[in-house]
């Protein structure tokens, strides 16, 4: 009996001092990593002149940061995130660090050491993979290094001047939209629907040589309208989207805490893209269509399944691509739709520029000279930036993490004047901005489908404009954010629209 309590005694001493030695052996490793952080981040500030930043936002919880986690997601949820990113650039200045989430941030305005002259040293590291990893997987959005340089130069052919300068698809997709759109005004309608359904429709043939036809879908469904907007068709696709989005965003603000939190609709949206990614290939039997004739279109879709046979990288890069294609240009439209309702003086001023195509259908060369239409959605880009956050790691050294509003970038009095805040087009008859205009990001990520969603968006208004004569706000409240993975309008794009007279 003595002998037994004496074994177990030893075996608890010894436990304790094995569980003592982890802990110490811990600690010095974690001082050696601290110490070995702190002298390279002081060769490094030596190096290079670097400055502290000097204004430190103060989080109630300054180790992990959950005010900041928890401010984020109620903000989005009232639609006020931006505004209070705003206000915090007015409280700290353009520059300023803040604990959110285990990361430490430091929200600055626009940087081209970030984007551009430092490139290699900024990723997206681990801010994405873990929120938009489960939908976007190892694509173009989430990606670094070799593979993100894969996925670029695979797609980039398709962006070329020839292919983008093809308007007689976009019209055709404008048919249907604009046969959905009654023309006595006394309809109210939500134009954002409709943006969204084009959009998808126009990219999915742009880049996968077939359109998804969601507006088509809508219509054989019995089309519209009820008062205020328009009824849904059974579009899986479009609503497995909006779920799985839904998901990525929630990830994407609970910053390091994704790893608590799964969204069943999200991962069953997931499930419908893989789903649909896989029949897409299969119906378009790539395999038998070989190499693509001389003249013939580059078709993104085409060109992956002909770099890969592998089913998940085909399926990450279609869902990017896809992502990208839909939201940004549609909510760019609803965004402009929604000022342009309530602006009959900036109306009329498009209307009189377009007359000058005397009822042509614009051209992509003839497009260039509509310079109030580029005006207007230089202004609309500027006070409602598409996306209005964005963020990038330190991939040497510290894995700091670097915030900026693009959204606060963009209203900020020193580069824009007094008049900041206000939608005024024709600022850009003289504005050249630089860093400090970043719609579509900058270096060597900028935005590769700029040209196409321009081109797009200025020709869907100019057609828009030539088909009717007037337009009006039915949504009698200001513009109000919904931060998705793009911004768009809360409330939609509500208005009533007065088909020209023949
Ligand atoms: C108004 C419309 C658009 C805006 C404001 C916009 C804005 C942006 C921004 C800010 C980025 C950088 C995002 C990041 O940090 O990862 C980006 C990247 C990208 N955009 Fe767009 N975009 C628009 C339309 C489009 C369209 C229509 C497509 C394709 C059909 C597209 C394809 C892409 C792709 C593939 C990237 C990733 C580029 C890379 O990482 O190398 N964009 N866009």
């Amino acid at each position: 009996m003595d002998l037994n309590n004496h074994t177990a005694k030893a075996a608890l001493v010894t436990r304790r001092q094995l569980l003592l030695g982890l802990i110490v052996a811990l600690l010095l490793l974690w001082t050696a990593r601290r110490t070995n952080l702190y002298l390279t981040r002081r060769r490094f500030k030596q190096q290079h002149g670097c400055r502290p930043v000097r204004k430190r936002f103060r989080n109630r919880d300054p180790i992990l940061g959950l005010d900041a986690v928890w401010g984020a997601v109620q903000r989005g949820q009232a639609g006020t995130m931006l505004e209070w990113l705003h206000w915090r650039n007015s409280t700290y200045g353009p520059t300023f660090a803040a604990r959110m989430g285990l990361h430490l941030p430091g929200s600055a305005g626009g940087d081209a050491a970030v984007l551009a002259t430092r490139f290699h040293a900024f990723g997206h590291g681990d801010t994405r993979t873990g929120s938009f990893g489960p939908l976007l997987g190892r694509g173009i959005f989430v990606s670094d290094g070799a593979r993100w340089h894969e996925s670029r130069s695979l797609l980039r052919p398709n962006f070329a001047r020839e292919q983008i300068a093809d308007l007689a698809q976009l019209e055709r997709h404008l048919g249907l939209f604009l046969s959905l759109v009654p023309g006595s005004g006394d309809i109210t309608i939500d134009l954002q629907t409709l943006f969204f359904r084009l959009t998808i429709d126009t990219a999915s043939e742009f880049l996968f040589g077939t359109s998804v036809d969601s507006l088509r879908a809508l219509k054989e469904s019995g089309g519209l309208i009820g008062n205020g907007g328009t009824k849904t068709s059974d579009s899986a696709f479009a609503e497995a989207m909006n779920d799985a989005q839904s998901d990525i965003l929630l990830r994407a603000r609970l910053s390091w805490f994704y790893h608590l939190q799964s969204h069943p609709r999200g991962a069953a949206a997931v499930k419908f893209f893989v789903d649909e990614a896989v029949r897409q290939r299969e119906a378009l039997d790539l395999e038998k269509s070989g190499s693509s004739a001389v003249g013939e279109k580059y078709v993104f879709l085409r060109e992956l399944a002909k770099a890969t046979k592998d089913r998940k990288v085909i399926r990450d890069e279609l869902l990017n691509i896809l992502l990208a294609g839909r939201d940004t240009t549609a909510s760019l439209l609803s965004n402009l739709f929604f000022v342009l309702a309530k602006r009959p003086d900036i109306w009329a001023k498009l209307q009189a520029e377009v007359a000058g195509l005397e009822g042509r259908l614009p051209t992509y060369e003839t497009l260039k000279n509509l310079k109030y239409v580029k005006y207007c959605l230089n202004e609309s880009l500027r006070l409602h930036p598409v996306v209005p956050l964005n963020n990038k790691q330190a991939m040497e050294d510290t894995g700091t993490v670097v915030a900026w509003s693009v959204y606060t970038l963009h209203r900020r009095r020193e580069y824009y004047g007094d008049d900041a805040d206000e939608f005024r087009p024709e600022r850009w008859e003289t504005l050249r901005p630089s860093w400090e205009y970043l719609p579509f990001n900058g270096g060597p990520r900028i935005c590769v489908g700029q040209q196409y969603a321009l081109t797009e968006a200025a020709y869907v208004t100019t057609r828009l404009i030539q088909e009717f004569e007037r337009i009006e706000s039915r949504d009698p409240g200001p513009w109000v954010e919904s931060v998705g993975l793009t911004v768009c309008s809360r409330n939609g794009t509500k208005v009533g629209l007065y088909r020209v007279s023949s």
